[in-house]
């Protein structure tokens, strides 16, 4: 099933001028970019994204970290697109990524991992809410308004 999915490119790979490559390769997994901008989050925003990690030990690297320069939000379409984007982004940690995978060839360290994959269909609905509004995607595929929430809730999917 045609599904929605949600990336950011991290500022350790925007830094090191990595949007160019990283985007080819997504683009040639099979992925369409239907939503893509510049940003610098706020703090407000990383908290927002990254909420289900308060309290973990490491949050407050993670909240320094990514809104430390700016990163390159996105939303991918295409069959399955949540867990297919997922493999395609490999391991948390980029020494333990499969060499195909974006983290491996784009990722330093931990939190240095190049990319971000939302993790379920009803992270990357909430996640795709966060950053975009439905006029600022543009899908190759014409979905109504109701097919968009049904390519990205885990409610009501098939
Ligand atoms: P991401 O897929 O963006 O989702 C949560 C992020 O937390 C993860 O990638 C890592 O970048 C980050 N993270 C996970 N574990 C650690 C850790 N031990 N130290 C710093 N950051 C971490």
């Amino acid at each position: 099933m045609l599904e929605r999915t949600f990336a950011m490119i991290k500022p350790d790979a925007v830094k090191a001028n990595r949007i160019g490559a990283i985007l080819q390769a997504i683009h040639s997994r099979g992925f369409e970019i239907i939503g893509l901008y510049l940003h610098t989050l706020s703090a407000l925003d990383a908290q927002m994204l990254y909420r289900e990690h308060r309290g973990r030990p490491y949050y407050d690297r993670l909240i320094s970290f990514i809104t430390s320069g700016p990163v390159v939000l996105l939303v991918l379409e295409r069959d399955q697109a949540v867990s297919q984007f997922r493999l395609f982004l490999g391991a948390t940690n980029p020494a333990q990524a499969e060499p195909y995978t974006l983290r491996a060839q784009f990722g330093t360290d931990i939190p240095s991992n190049a990319v971000h994959g939302s993790d379920s269909r009803e992270a990357a609905h909430r996640e795709i809410q966060l950053f975009f509004k439905a006029s600022e995607l543009y899908s190759p595929h014409v979905l109504t308004d109701m097919d968009h929430d049904r390519a990205t809730d885990t409610h009501t999917a098939a």
